[in-house]
């Protein structure tokens, strides 16, 4: 992806004009009518304070929730999750700064093809294929042999810092979930923590500029989640972006100040035989509003086989993906472009 098809380059351009390669085919094009952005059918929301430090109903109540939101949802909010509001806001700050830098000075970052990693666009594979309307800016974590030094941007100062102490928060935050969501399976609280190993983190940060035709493009594929479970922050007063495919209709997060949003990836989908879901999502674009999202991954290590948990498989609920190991499964989702829920096929048990 050159110099012409970097969106924010295009946006500064005050084009009203969008290049082909962004259009959609009219399928895959959003719908903006009033009933979709007014929605009051929203993710379901789930008050961590009720989960660390609430009386027993509270807590039964919550992990009730829990279990309905990943089943039904595989999305909802989390309010209350103990991360400092200046932390989330400093994130915010770097990444803002980072994506308001020369492109020149973003370039010394290349994403590198098949990797997901660096600045720029990932998942695009041939000449043909649409592009989204948004810049990328992503970097492996944990373990520490996953990151590249070399993409790690010198500016602004406080950027590494900040990932660093973010994603520590992150990381305490998506074991508890992990946790919690084993209780709510009843499994023991610790089945995931102790099948993941150093489990992988990775973030990334996804800068959508305003659209001249929000109607034609996409920011984001729709897609589900390779990992386990995402984090998501959604930018202070941005516009809403993210929609998440329920019933066969599109359903807009509308942010919440100060929550995350969490979804269920597809290995958590595979450990319990598709009890809880990897729900497929996207991302539209704003005619007027920029809009800033950061995603964390967390993901069990490359060389954990994964398949669904005995618990979870029974003469009700057949098994209905093999085993496979995280690291095989990463390799296919990184080397494939978003393409809804067809990635997880990799991991099907094929009827015969
Ligand atoms: C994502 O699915 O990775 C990001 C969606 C968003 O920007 O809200
Ligand atoms: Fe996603």
């Amino acid at each position: 992806v050159g110099h012409i098809d970097d969106v924010q380059e295009l946006r500064k351009s005050k084009s009203s004009h969008v290049p082909e390669r962004f259009i959609r085919d009219t399928t895959e094009r959003p719908k903006f009518d009033k009933d979709i952005v007014s929605s009051t059918n929203s993710i379901p929301v789930i008050d961590l304070s009720k989960l660390f430090k609430g009386n027993k109903d509270e807590f039964l109540n919550e992990i009730l929730n829990l279990t309905v939101s990943c089943q039904e949802w595989g999305f909802f909010q989390v309010i209350n999750h103990g991360i400092d509001v200046e932390l989330l806001n400093s994130i915010e700050k770097v990444a803002l700064e980072f994506f308001m830098m020369p492109l020149e000075e973003k370039q010394k970052y290349p994403m590198i093809p098949g990797t997901v990693q660096g600045y720029g666009q990932a998942f695009v594979f041939s000449e043909d294929q649409k592009l989204d309307w948004c810049n990328m800016f992503a970097l492996g974590l944990e373990p520490h042999y996953t990151r590249n030094p070399k993409l790690w941007p010198t500016k602004p100062s406080n950027f590494s810092g900040t990932v660093e102490e973010y994603s520590r928060e992150i990381r305490k935050l998506c074991k508890n979930l992990l946790k919690y969501i084993a209780i709510s399976l009843n499994l023991n609280d610790d089945v995931f923590e102790e099948m993941f190993g150093v489990a992988l983190q990775a973030v990334r940060m996804n800068y959508y500029p305003a659209c001249p035709r929000p109607d034609l493009v996409l920011g984001l594929s729709p897609h589900s989640d390779g990992s386990a479970l995402t984090v998501l922050q959604q930018g202070k007063g941005n516009s809403v972006g993210l929609q998440i495919l329920k019933d066969n209709s599109w359903i807009p997060v509308q942010p919440i100040p100060d929550a995350l949003v969490i979804n269920i990836g597809d290995t958590i989908e595979v450990l319990t035989n598709g009890r809880y879901k990897s729900v497929e999502h996207r991302a539209v674009t704003h005619q007027e509003k920029d809009r800033l999202s950061i995603v964390t991954f967390y993901a069990p290590c490359y060389e954990i086989e994964l398949g669904p948990i005995p618990e979870l498989v029974n003469e009700n609920n057949l098994c209905k993906y093999r085993r496979y190991n995280h690291g095989e499964y990463s390799k296919h989702y990184v080397t494939n472009k978003l393409q809804g829920k067809k990635t997880l096929e990799f991991a099907k048990i094929k009827p015969d």
